[in-house]
């Protein structure tokens, strides 16, 4: 049983609002090209109320209402990507979060590619095991067995 050897790890990958309308098909093409399981696909609109708790950790922060009003403002495509090693590998793919810092360290990443800003800056992905299992939890309710 290869898998364990390399075991199949599961994160949470959002394409945020803006992006959504006009990088869909790209992202989750990329995603794929990337050897990246998308095991479930669903178009969410968060309200404002989730987005706070998706975000919660960034509570207080001066950029915390403008993220939500921004991560609420039209539906997003939530995946769990699986492969093994995917959430390091998914933020790899992401880049920092800082689109000129992206552009930066990586060219060939979506943020350097696609983000507007540091808050409009196109993907997320669950940043370690906990947040990924919370993530999961969160927008789809159960961890892939
Ligand atoms: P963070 O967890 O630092 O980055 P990442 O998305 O790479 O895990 O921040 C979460 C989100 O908060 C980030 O994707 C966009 C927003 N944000 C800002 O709007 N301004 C900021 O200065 C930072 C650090 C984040």
């Amino acid at each position: 049983d290869l898998n364990r050897f390399f075991p199949t790890e599961h994160t949470l990958a959002v394409i945020k609002p803006d992006s959504t309308q006009e990088h869909k098909d790209t992202i989750m093409n990329r995603i794929k090209e990337a050897g990246f399981s998308i095991s479930q696909v669903k178009e969410t609109k968060l309200t404002q109320e989730m987005a706070e708790e998706f975000y919660k950790d960034h509570k207080g922060k001066d950029f915390f209402n403008n993220l939500v009003d921004y991560m609420s403002q039209g539906p997003s495509i939530m995946m769990i990507l699986s492969k093994e090693n995917a959430i390091a590998e998914w933020r790899e793919m992401m880049g920092p979060a800082d689109p000129e810092q992206a552009m930066q360290v990586k060219p060939d990443s979506l943020r350097a590619q696609f983000a507007k800003s540091i808050l409009k800056n196109a993907v997320h992905g669950s940043s370690n095991v906990q947040h990924a299992m919370d993530n999961i939890k969160f927008i789809f309710g159960d961890i892939p067995s």
